[in-house]
């Protein structure tokens, strides 16, 4: 296959932040400057910095001892969609395509294609970008795991060991105290944290999106395992799950962002119901942006590196472009932007951990 005419690049990391994003900054720029002797450009803070015109050159020194870092030498936006961009007329702030501008923008650095990580709103973006003629390389950037077409997203893996060594600090004061924790998670409106950290945790109950709950079953086998002389239970639970029939717990809704819920409380409600349900003195516990900070994992930098790696080799060597990166069944690939734009992949209700969760009593609510 004919080698690209590929001279410069832009890229930008979009959404929110999570450990491992440097790791593919430092990827794609090293792949492209070592290997292809392409011009790197970082744009600052997402889609923000495309708008704004805010591109710096990214040098060998500039991606230099970033690997472990967590968070991202780019900086991020998530209120930043070039097609929906709040602008003020008249004192009223109206949601307005900017998307000229960041064309302009990117003819003005004579950028030939651009590396946006991120999750699926930066995705359904890109999708839109590319479409306006831009060539894009996607690499799929989300501590929910959510993304459809790839087997795991960088970041997760950071998130759930993260989780798990809280809610193992957690379950040793649960123990001493014979109190019920509940420990609230990330994830959004899939319950992949949830689910991996509360199997690795040995959560007595774990409550995802995926499967709503009922507050009888779940103050039952409290009251069960009590009754059996184990005097605490750890609840893990999703911060998008719900009760059967009831609705999401919203924390806050952000003014101006194209994904304005915030979610965030599911915790303290479910604290409530269960100490008054049970008489058993219990206590919520909200992990939050713990979870996307830090250093990566080993797993996570190594594939953070293979997402990079396989980002720039694509575009250059296989003429690859408007795709997202990534990894299925172990190995390293790309589909169409297309097939991602404004999608999630949530946890099957049947899907192999869910049964072996269950295999070994740990309860989901129902
Ligand atoms: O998508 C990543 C995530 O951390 C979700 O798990 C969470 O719901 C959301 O972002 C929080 O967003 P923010 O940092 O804007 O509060």
């Amino acid at each position: 296959m004919a080698k690209t005419k590929i001279k410069t690049i832009a890229i930008l990391t979009g959404g929110g932040d999570c450990p491992g994003l440097n790791a593919v900054i430092r990827a794609v720029s090293k792949t492209a400057i070592y290997n292809y002797d392409i011009d790197v450009l970082g744009v600052e803070d997402g889609y923000l910095g495309l708008i704004e015109n805010r591109l710096r050159p990214l040098r060998q020194l500039d991606v230099s001892g970033i690997l472990t870092t967590g968070g991202t030498i780019l900086g991020t936006s998530n209120i930043a969609d070039p097609f929906h961009f709040p602008v003020k007329t008249n004192g009223k702030t109206i949601l307005t395509d900017v998307s000229h501008k960041v064309i302009s923008n990117l003819k003005k650095h004579n950028v030939d294609a651009l590396i946006c990580i991120g999750g699926d709103g930066t995705m359904a973006s890109a999708a839109k970008l590319a479409k306006l003629g831009i060539p894009i390389m996607g690499v799929p950037k989300t501590i929910d795991n959510d993304l459809v077409g790839t087997d795991m997203t960088f970041g997760f893996d950071t998130a759930v060991t993260t989780a798990t060594e809280a809610i193992d600090k957690v379950h040793t004061t649960a123990s001493s105290h014979h109190r019920v924790m509940i420990i609230e998670v990330m994830g959004r409106y899939a319950g992949w944290i949830a689910l991996h950290a509360g199997v690795a945790s040995g959560s007595d109950i774990i409550l995802i999106p995926e499967i709503p709950f009922k507050i009888s079953a779940i103050t039952d086998f409290i009251l069960e395992r009590s009754a059996l002389g184990k005097r605490f239970s750890i609840i893990t639970v999703a911060e998008g799950a719900k009760e059967k029939g009831g609705s999401l717990t919203v924390q806050q809704t952000i003014k101006d962002s194209p994904d304005p819920i915030r979610l965030g409380g599911i915790a303290a409600r479910l604290s409530a119901v269960i100490q008054q349900k049970t008489s058993l003195e219990t206590r919520p516990v909200v992990l939050g942006h713990i979870q996307r900070g830090g250093t990566p994992t080993p797993f996570d930098r190594v594939l953070a590196t293979n997402y990079g790696y396989t980002a720039i080799k694509l575009l250059m060597e296989n003429n690859v472009k408007n795709h997202l990166v990534v990894m299925q069944g172990g190995k390293f690939g790309s589909i169409p932007l297309s097939r991602v734009a404004g999608k999630i992949k949530p946890v099957p209700k049947d899907h192999p951990l869910v049964q072996a969760a269950k295999a070994v009593a740990t309860c989901f609510g129902v």
